[in-house]
């Protein structure tokens, strides 16, 4: 189906919404949508996450107005022909479509993250770069991403072309011929893969063995995986779950972000200082210290205390560092209250949880998953009273009372029967 003529059916069928570039789709879609790309989000109305993402979703269609990529949404709770087909198990659900070709995006819910995805879905999983200043501007926009230099022919030609395939969603690869690259860089070796990340690139050790084809899949697999995050990311909702999946050590620092409005007393100024001092002092650790801990620990930090109180089940003294083993969920702490830690004692801390000998807490067994869901469960009522009591008193306080009222009827009159009961037999006995 052409352009035009898809364009004039669309139009004819879809409503444009509002003066947003958002497409409103309907069951129709099914039968136009052709072999046009979509980026398509599928909400429901009474979905507060998808409330908020509304606005960004505004500005993703705006972003990539223009391209060949069409930005609509399905509201599934209309249009459950589309939500059948698509498989629609939760709100919002964001997927790039084309012809057959679905998939689904896990990460944040921001405007770039979004147009990223949409981006690198609609392009070749691996993307040519026609020379050196190519690359240049690569390095400037995409922060994080995958170059291979070298002739698009043997082993790890193939095994890099698989793999994008299979992590596109989630990160950009790139093509380059190695002469592009020689002016500017020494190659280890030629073809070779790298990462570009933190201003710096590190090369992909290549195994003596390139003809095992097995091997090599794997090597570069674990690779990838191990490299495919900054040194010292924000940990968000979006990116804990691919975190969890390197099983490494987890550790987060975790400061107190500043909100406008929430910094009011000379006190929180103090506080919000010194957790970014203390961040600050963590990454020069890490930073120092790349090659002793990057095969065991992720870094990472969160200014959303949230987060790391539900992993800890306490609440958190601000800042903190907590360390989370990925694979038995044990978590450890240091000793010391963060803000008096030093460099030093970080590192005498991170060996120690290497050796495992830092104390741990918490896990994954029955009981901790109970305490945990107790947990958060408390906390997030304690959250809304704190938010706004006079709901939450309203939503629980006063249902719970009626329920308490009708329940206590209830009950007391069957005691007071049984105990009447019981007083005629006695009666009776005596
Ligand atoms: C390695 O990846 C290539 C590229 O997809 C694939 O064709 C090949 O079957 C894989 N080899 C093995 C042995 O897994
Ligand atoms: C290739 O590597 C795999 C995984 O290490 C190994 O199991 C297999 O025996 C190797 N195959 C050959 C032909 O060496
Ligand atoms: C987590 O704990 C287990 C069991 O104590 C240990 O074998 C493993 O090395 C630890 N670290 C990671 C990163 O899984």
């Amino acid at each position: 189906m052409d352009g035009i003529k898809l364009l004039s059916l669309l139009a004819g069928v879809l409503c444009l919404g509002g003066a947003t570039k958002v497409l409103e789709l309907s069951d129709r879609f099914l039968e136009l949508r052709g072999d046009s790309k979509w980026l398509v989000m599928f909400y429901a109305p009474w979905c507060g996450h998808c409330k908020k993402l509304e606005p960004i979703w505004n500005h993703v269609a705006h972003a990539l107005y223009g391209t060949d990529i069409r930005v609509g949404r399905v509201d599934c709770t209309r249009f459950t022909a589309v939500a059948t087909e698509f498989t629609i198990k939760g709100f919002p659900t964001i997927l790039y479509i084309q012809g057959d070709e679905r998939h689904m995006y896990r990460g944040d819910r921001t405007k770039d993250e979004i147009v990223g995805f949409g981006v690198r879905m609609s392009a070749p999983a691996v993307q040519h770069l026609d020379s050196h200043q190519d690359l240049h501007d690569t390095v400037t926009r995409d922060r994080l991403f995958f170059l291979y230099a070298g002739a698009q022919e043997g082993s790890l030609w193939e095994s890099y072309k698989s793999q994008a395939d299979e992590m596109r969603t989630l990160h950009f690869f790139y093509h380059i011929k190695s002469d592009c690259m020689e002016d500017h860089y020494t190659l280890e070796s030629n073809p070779a893969v790298m990462v570009f990340k933190d201003n710096k690139h590190y090369y992909f050790p290549t195994p003596q063995d390139t003809d095992n084809q097995t091997l090599l899949n794997n090597t570069l697999a674990d690779w990838l995986n191990h490299e495919r995050f900054f040194l010292y990311p924000k940990i968000t909702h979006g990116n804990l779950a691919q975190l969890w999946k390197l099983k490494k050590y987890l550790v987060i620092t975790v400061v107190k972000e500043s909100k406008i409005g929430t910094i009011t007393t000379d006190e929180d100024v103090e506080d919000y200082v010194d957790g970014y001092k203390f961040k600050d002092m963590v990454e020069s650790v890490i930073q120092n210290n790349r090659e002793k801990y990057h095969n065991h620990f992720q870094f990472g930090w969160t200014g959303t205390p949230d987060l790391a109180n539900s992993i800890a089940m306490e609440r958190l003294p601000l800042p903190s560092l907590l360390v989370v083993n990925a694979t038995t969920l044990h978590h450890h702490m240091p000793e010391d209250p963060a803000k008096h830690l030093t460099p030093e004692a970080i590192q005498l801390f991170l060996d120690a949880v290497l050796a495992q000998n830092a104390p741990a807490y918490g896990g994954d067994s029955w009981p901790v998953r109970a305490f945990r869901m107790y947990y958060n469960a408390r906390s997030s009522l304690e959250d809304m009273w704190l938010g706004n009591p006079v709901l939450t008193a309203v939503l629980f306080g006063l249902p719970l009372g009626f329920l308490s009222l009708i329940c206590y009827s209830i009950w007391c009159s069957d005691i007071l029967d049984a105990d009447d009961e019981e007083e005629e037999h006695h009666e009776k006995k005596e």
